[in-house]
């Protein structure tokens, strides 16, 4: 193992995409930013300056973290955020894990332009479990708004409304060809006839769930969330903010040009605005340039039945090396119902400023102005309480319609747990203003998802039909509209961990509380010290 060095310069830039210039907050200038490589068991070190009028901080989406809770990143969560003109850095190791996963900025909406790769590769000589490809490429999948996102969410928040939606996606940072600007502005792909390439596609967009296909081409998926998947080949990917897909792409043409697409997923019967559809190029050596692009036909907006037969395709490798640690038992059984709900009352506003509030357990958690990490390790009082209900207030009942009693509290409470408990959390979306899939992430962990279902969960019967075999694990789920998933994992990793929705406008508006896993009483059983560094409130 090694020590790798990085320095993250947060700095303006001014970039121009769909014929028109802003200035973005980018790591080193770049959009997307720089690919953070390392090996399993590597440490990592990444200084952070903050050379821009907000404050900053960044999170390492999808490491564990064990033991380091204060280099996970989440501002007021885990650290006070770096202010401007200040540095911190980031110090972890990476244990247990290799594949894809994502860094952004956790903080205001910054992590619109402030993201990009982590790549683990695995220990030297330990090969990956399926035939090495001949090549190697990251994607990472975004979106562009033609105006400031911080005025997109300031003006939504006063409005009480719903935020715009982005003016286009982007692959490896560019939209693609669009009607009215240059279609020259496009990532191209460059592939070698009969070569085979592992693609590393990561969707750090803000808000939005994706399908991503390649014209005239198959996928084998590999991996998700930095886990190995029983191997299975689909013509489309879908993928949520926060997750991360790897597929091998076999160039299995002999020249041409093929159109690749990111088009947004959005399960709900409320009508949207469509952003434009990020196209890029496969693009075959040899080709002619007079040669016309193969249009990729994108699954429609609502194609939910797309989206089940990928989710219900991922299974954990479950092999030999590679084992699916399910907790068989549950120490806690948690009920969690996640949703939206909007105040009646026109003028009304949540303690967020907000008319929209979302919650869970009817908590719409308030961001403390002391990270909780440092509050627990400092022992500074009254700053959350560790009374975050495991149950919804009342049983909870999904008809569809709005039901009874969805006031929401607004609070910053905490779900303590002891180390090492087994837990399982079943998600249960509310749906009050729409159905709508609900990209959790969890913090700290992975977790098996071992069963999902549409309508009400049911404690009796849904649990004898989970997976306690081969569940996929991963760091983010979605959890269906008007549905439930249900994920277990062990609470082996102390400190406080954010569990929130994805999509950047359910956070903003409460959809996000937190555990408190407590220290245990062995050896390296508890957070180690904070570095010196690390940023006050
Ligand atoms: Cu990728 Cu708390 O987020």
């Amino acid at each position: 193992s090694r020590v790798r060095h990085y320095k993250f310069n947060v700095v303006m830039k001014n970039t121009s995409r769909l014929c028109s210039t802003k200035p973005i907050v980018t790591v080193n200038g770049n959009f997307p930013g720089p690919t953070l490589y390392a090996r399993e068991d590597d440490t990592v070190l990444v200084k952070v300056v903050n050379h821009v009028k907000y404050n900053v901080s960044i999170h390492w989406h999808g490491i564990r973290q064990l033991r380091t809770g204060w280099a996970d990143g989440p501002a007021y969560i885990t650290q006070c955020p770096i202010q401007p003109g200040q540095s911190y850095v980031y110090n972890f190791t990476i244990t247990g894990q290799r594949g894809t996963l994502l860094w952004h900025a956790h903080i205001l909406w910054l992590r619109a332009t402030v993201h990009g790769a982590i790549v683990i590769l695995p220990k030297l000589g330990v090969p990956y479990p399926f035939p090495k490809p001949d090549h190697e490429r990251v994607i990472v999948l975004a979106e562009w708004w033609k105006s400031d996102t911080e005025d997109v969410i300031n003006e939504a928040m006063k409005s009480g409304l719903a935020p715009n939606v982005s003016d286009a996606h982007t692959i490896n940072g560019y939209p693609g060809g669009s009607p009215n600007c240059s279609s020259t502005d496009g990532y191209q792909l460059d592939v070698t006839p009969g070569k085979s390439y592992l693609l590393r596609l990561i969707n750090a967009a803000l808000n939005e769930e994706l399908f991503f296909k390649i014209a005239g081409h198959k996928f084998t998926v590999v991996e998700v969330d930095a886990t190995y998947v029983k191997p299975f080949t689909t013509d489309t990917v879908v993928i949520a903010p926060g997750q991360t897909t790897n597929v091998v792409l076999t160039a299995s043409k002999r020249a041409g040009k093929f159109a690749i697409a990111a088009s947004t997923f959005m399960d709900t019967p409320v009508v949207a605005i469509d952003n434009l559809t990020a196209t890029a190029t496969l693009h075959y050596s040899g080709t002619l340039s007079a040669t016309p692009t193969a249009v990729a036909a994108v699954p429609a907006r609502n194609a939910t039945p797309v989206a089940d037969t990928f989710s219900n395709s991922l299974r954990s490798l479950n092999s030999k090396a590679f084992p699916a640690k399910v907790p068989k038992t549950v120490d806690r059984s948690l009920l969690f119902a996640v949703g939206l709900g909007i105040n009646p009352c026109p003028t009304c506003r949540a303690a967020n400023g907000s008319r929209v509030v979302a919650s869970v357990n009817n908590i719409t958690f308030v961001m403390p102005t002391t990270a909780l990490l440092q509050a627990h390790l400092f022992n500074i009082k009254g700053v959350y309480t560790t009374d975050f209900p495991g149950n919804p207030p009342t049983p909870f009942n999904y008809t569809g319609a709005p039901p009874q009693n969805m006031a929401t509290v607004s609070a910053t409470k905490v779900y303590r747990l002891p180390f090492n408990a087994t837990v399982q959390v079943v998600l249960q979306d509310t749906g009050i203003i729409a159905p709508e899939n609900h990209p959790v992430h969890l913090h700290g962990f992975n977790f098996f998802v071992v069963g999902k279902g549409s309508g009400n969960f049911n404690p009796k019967t849904d649990p004898k039909r989970f997976n306690l075999v081969d569940p996929v694990e991963r760091n983010t789920v979605g959890v269906p509209s008007g549905g439930w998933v249900a994920i277990r994992f062990t609470a082996d990793n102390p400190g406080v961990w954010f569990m929130h929705c994805h999509l950047e406008v359910h956070t903003t508006w409460g959809l996000k509380m937190a555990f408190q896993v407590d220290d245990g009483k062995g050896k390296n059983q508890s957070v180690l010290p904070p570095p010196k560094d690390l940023p006050n409130c």
